[in-house]
């Protein structure tokens, strides 16, 4: 099993070095892929950094190559760089896509995602490595290795929706950003950021998905004992969209200035939704405490009781009786 493990690390490194070639070297990669990246503002540097590549529009492209240099049939499937046809004869998964090798702790690749150049909306515009031996998806972070040191230096982690909101925000000079790039963030993720940091904001697109994203997000990241901010893009933008509009130093004041603690960003998102309707606030305020009785630590959750009190302007008693209510509830349940 070790061996096949490591067989499998050697051909996703391989592949990633042929998804890169052709990027650069190869006319349609260059034409292209190469052109894509840098008409999104991508640097070269970042470009190589990331070890972008490019998928060529043939149906075994990759396959053929592979196996002229001794990759056995079986590990392309293993890895999802191939498809199996009912005949067990092989096709590329990534076909004509601009390719993000999805790496390791340590640096190795993965896993890749693809992303079509088709503007046409019944085209995937992700296509993504299925699990694999090396590839667990929910115990993996987009970026993550590039991240590491700074979100050590920085004592707080960006947490992004895909693959070009890393990019682009790395590229910005705030290298402390991951991606749980399409799945919902999973505990076994926030597990791997907690050993960096105990400090997360979520930046979300500014769109219905987003919010609710960071709802669910936040809930489990306090669970987990983290601490959590949160901030929307304006506008339906994203993090990739707005730094690429307005620039760096724009982004990182529109940052710094609208990150709100989670207790204030999820009172005024389910305000804002209330109106003035006494029930509908009723339930905000609810929902709200819900969220603080996930917290583990004590002294948090007075502190969070006390600053929802005045928030909502409501006796912190009622608050406190609310949380027992919930705890009660739970401890029931369990
Ligand atoms: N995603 C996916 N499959 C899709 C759509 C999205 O796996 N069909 C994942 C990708 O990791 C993507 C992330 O979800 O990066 C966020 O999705 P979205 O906001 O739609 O894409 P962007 O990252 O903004 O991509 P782009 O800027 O290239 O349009
Ligand atoms: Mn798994
Ligand atoms: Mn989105
Ligand atoms: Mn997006
Ligand atoms: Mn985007």
């Amino acid at each position: 099993a070790q061996d096949k493990r490591e067989s499998l690390y050697v051909l996703s490194a391989w592949a990633g070095k042929f998804f890169v070639e052709q990027l650069w070297k190869s006319e349609m990669g260059q034409v292209i892929g190469l052109n894509y990246f840098k008409e999104r503002g991508y640097r070269e540097d970042i470009i190589k950094k990331f070890e972008l590549g490019y998928s060529p529009e043939e149906w075994t492209a990759l396959v053929d190559k592979a196996q002229e240099a001794g990759f056995h049939p079986d590990y392309l499937a293993a890895s999802g760089l191939a498809i199996e046809r009912d005949d067990k004869s092989l096709y590329d998964r990534f076909r004509g896509r601009v390719m993000f090798p999805i790496h390791n702790l340590t640096g190795r690749i993965i896993g890749f995602g693809g992303r079509t150049l088709k503007t046409d909306k019944k085209v995937a515009k992700y296509v993504n490595s299925p699990e694999s031996e090396i590839y667990h998806k929910s115990d993996v972070l987009y970026g993550l290795n590039f991240a590491k040191k700074a979100i050590m230096e920085e004592d707080n982690c960006y947490l992004v929706e895909g693959y070009a909101d890393v990019l682009s925000v790395h590229q910005a000079g705030v290298e402390n950003v991951v991606s749980s790039s399409g799945t919902s963030l999973t505990t076994g993720q926030i597990k791997l950021i907690s050993r960096f940091t105990k400090n997360v904001t979520i930046l979300y697109d500014g769109d219905e998905a987003g919010i609710k994203a960071s709802l669910r997000g936040t809930d489990m990241l306090l669970e987990e004992g983290l601490n959590v901010k949160v901030l929307l893009f304006p506008d339906g933008n994203d993090p990739d969209s707005y730094v690429q509009k307005f620039g760096a130093t724009a982004f990182k004041d529109y940052v710094k200035s609208h990150q709100q603690d989670f207790i204030f960003y999820k009172t005024s998102i389910l305000l804002r939704d209330a109106n003035n309707d006494p029930i509908k606030r009723a339930e905000v305020i609810r929902d709200v405490v819900e969220s603080i009785a996930l917290i583990p630590d004590e002294i948090k959750v007075s502190v969070f009781i006390r600053e929802c009190s005045s928030l909502l302007d409501i006796e912190e008693r009622i608050l406190l009786a609310e949380l027992n209510k919930i705890r009660l509830n739970k401890a029931k349940k369990a």
